[in-house]
Formats: C-alpha cells, structure tokens, sequence
C-alpha cells in the first residue's frame, strides 16, 4: 500500500492552504529547490560547459523520460522531454500525417485542449495541403472514425468536465480503420494509471507541471511507439534529433529512435526541477493513486451536492469515468472561485462557468476535502462571492 502520508511530507503546502490544483499547476516537492540549487552552484557554477558531459545534461531528456514512461506504460527509450506540450502536439500530429499520406482527415473533439486544435490548424495552413480538423463531440469520436481519417487526436481527460476518453478501445477502433492515435495526457501522467504499450498507442504527449509537480513551464513529454520511431520523419528538425549533433553537418540526419524528437538545447535547470520533483514518486502505486482519488472525488461531490445545490455537477459522476478533477457549474464560478482562493481553497475556472478542483491523494486526504467542502459551503450560502474585488478578471484565471 502506498504510504500517502510519507507523500504529503515531501510536499511544501503553504499553511492555511488547501490545494486542490494539482491539475494545474503541481506544488512544490521539497527536495526540488535544493537540487536546482546544487545543479547551478555545482554544476553550472564549477563545471560551466564542460557540465553537459560531466553532469550528463546531454542525456538528461532521456533518462527523465524513462522515468515519466515508467508512469505510463511506455517501454524504456521511447520517452524524451523537452519544449512545451503545444510544440509536441505539432511534433506528433507532423509525423503522423506522414504516416499515414493517403488519408487527409485530423478527426479531434470538443473537449480537447485549444492548443492541441490551434496546433492542428496551424500545422494545415504551413503545409498548405487539403487536409481537414475534424471536431466532433467527444461522445461521437468513435462513431466518426472513419477510412477517411489519418489520425485521432484527443485529450484522454477532458480539461473542463475530467470526462475520461477509453484510450484503448478507441485505439483498437483506429487501428482497425487504419487511423493512428494521439493522446494528449496532460491530464492523465501522475492522475491516472496509464499503459500507452498495453492500449497500442502511437504517439502520446504531456506536460510535467500538472500532476507530475515539475514546476511552472517545466518541459513537456513525448511518447513514440517502437513500431513506428524509425519510420518518424522530425517536422522540428533541430540539431539535438540529429544523429550526429556535433559532426556539423549542413545535412539533417534523424537520431536513433526517440532522440529524433529531440529539437534544441535542453532546459537543464528546469529539467533537474522536473527531476527531483518525480522522486516522490518512488514506492507510489497508481493503483493506489487512482482509488485514493475516485474515493476523494466521490466524497467531495457528495457533500458538495448535499450543501450547495446551487452548484451543477459538470463532471461524470461515475468515478470510472472521469480523471483525476471535478468540476461544477455556476453562472457567477469566477467570483466563487475568488473567493474561495482567498480563504485559502485553491482550484481554478475555466470559462464559461465551471469552477474546477483537483484531487491528488500524495497531498491531499479527507480532511483537505472536508474542509474545502465546509468553505464551499460558506461561500454559497452566505453570497460570500458577491462582492466587487471577486468579479475582476485576472489574466491567468
Ligand atoms: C490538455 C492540454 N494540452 C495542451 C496544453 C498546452 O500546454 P503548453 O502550454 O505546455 O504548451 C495544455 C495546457 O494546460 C493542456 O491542458
């Protein structure tokens, strides 16, 4: 059994706070700032360049990425990190089209991420080909898989409602009409357990700084199936996806396997941070993960429905059915989000109307969940929210 309580102590969570944003934005593990720190005094600060063969910086995406696919089911060598998520959504959804030339459809849905689609679409227009995005309603995805489509292109988890794609059978349901896959699992790495190899998918891409705890623009993943990494033409043909970096030639030559999807200089100090951070997840089981978190969830819906019933369930209420967040509805969800915040429940809004809490059971137990749902309370019935300085949008919300 996973010992949760040893968890939450390798967290930082500032006194007072309730943080049910992991989703977002993962908090602190504490070992994080002193292996930055070490890898900028000792490494950056003794070693200066001769670090990137001394402290292995070189290799650094690599062995990171075997760390992440070890959290969901990817083999060793077919994970590397680097460059943001958008960036590795253009990477995958590139070198699938490629993959599969005879057909012109990019078959995506509404709950995706809008980058994933604006990365589509941005990709169509360089390419100037005519090719189509596709967008159906997440429940007509695998009905619309049709001998048209090169490529499905979905988020596992739904950002908004945590409503959770079947990566497997719709990936049987690809395949069969000889269509690839992406899976997008920003919301599923470190949320859900996950088994890219046993589900027969042939790209997947991610963040870090949600639920991996990797820090705020921590570099992204990526995942390439072994069947195909050889036959992966890099569309961001960097010097790091080359074979032979440092021969300089003024010719591209793809890397071996999953290095091809590397493109510039790692970032090395936010990539130790990244690191660190996924120590805590040593002795975790997923399994273990995901009961903790249907159990949370479940409990926090319940008494949330039973005390505010002004507030619309937006996600499945079968835990099976969704990751790792749940979200509600309300047509004023920014203020009561703000007000929330500044009694120290953190979650987050997403627009139009959904107030949004995650549930990461490596710092956050029942009593985190009973004492938010006590907040919630209090803010709804008492129109705590309704007050001037909650209404004020901010940039990020
Ligand atoms: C599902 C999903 N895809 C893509 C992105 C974009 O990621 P990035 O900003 O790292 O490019 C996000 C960001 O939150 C996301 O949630």
């Amino acid at each position: 059994m996973t010992d949760f309580m040893r968890t939450l102590a390798l967290f930082q969570i500032p006194d007072g706070v309730i943080y049910l944003d992991g989703n977002s934005l993962g908090p602190l593990p504490r070992a994080v700032a002193d292996r930055v720190g070490r890898v900028i005094s000792e490494e950056w600060g003794n070693e200066l360049i001769r670090g990137w063969n001394s402290a292995g910086w070189m290799t650094q995406p690599r062995r990171t990425g075997d760390r992440i696919g070890r959290l969901i089911g990817a083999p060793e060598g077919t994970v590397v990190i680097g460059d943001t998520l958008s960036i590795k959504v253009y990477q995958a959804l590139a070198s699938a089209l490629e993959l599969n030339p005879a057909r012109r459809v990019i078959l995506s849905d509404s709950g995706n991420f809008p980058s994933d689609l604006y990365m589509a679409d941005g990709l169509l227009k360089s390419i100037a080909s005519d090719h189509a995005l596709r967008i159906v309603a997440p429940e007509q995805v695998e009905a619309a898989i049709d001998e048209t489509v090169a490529v499905v292109m979905l988020t596992e988890v739904d950002y908004r409602t945590g409503r959770l794609h079947d990566m497997r059978a719709l990936t049987h349901t690809a395949h069969a009409a000889g269509a690839l896959t992406i899976w997008d699992l920003a919301h599923s790495a470190g949320a859900i357990p996950v088994d890219l190899s046993g589900a027969g998918a042939d790209f997947a891409v991610g963040c870090t700084y949600k639920y991996l705890n990797g820090g705020p623009g921590a570099p992204a993943f990526i995942y390439v199936a072994p069947k195909h990494v050889d036959d992966v033409r890099p569309a961001l043909s960097g010097w790091m996806g080359h074979q032979a970096p440092f021969a300089f030639d003024l010719d591209y030559r793809a890397g071996p396997g999953i290095e091809r999807l590397r493109v510039g200089t790692p970032p090395v100090i936010a990539m130790a941070a990244l690191d660190a951070a996924l120590d805590v997840w040593e002795g975790v089981s997923m399994q273990d993960v995901r009961a903790a978190s249907i159990a949370l969830s479940d409990l926090f819906i319940r008494e949330v429905e039973a005390r505010c019933p002004e507030l619309a369930l937006a996600s499945p209420r079968d835990g099976r059915e969704r990751g790792s967040q749940v979200s509600f509805r309300h047509e004023n969800g920014y203020a009561i989000m703000q007000a929330l915040i500044a009694r120290g429940v953190i979650g987050d809004f997403r627009a139009p109307d959904m107030i949004r809490f995650g549930f990461t059971p490596l710092y956050i137990g029942e009593t985190e969940v009973r004492a938010a749902v006590d907040a919630i309370a209090d803010v709804m019935a008492n129109s705590r929210w309704d007050a001037p300085e909650y209404r004020e949008r901010a940039l990020v919300t």
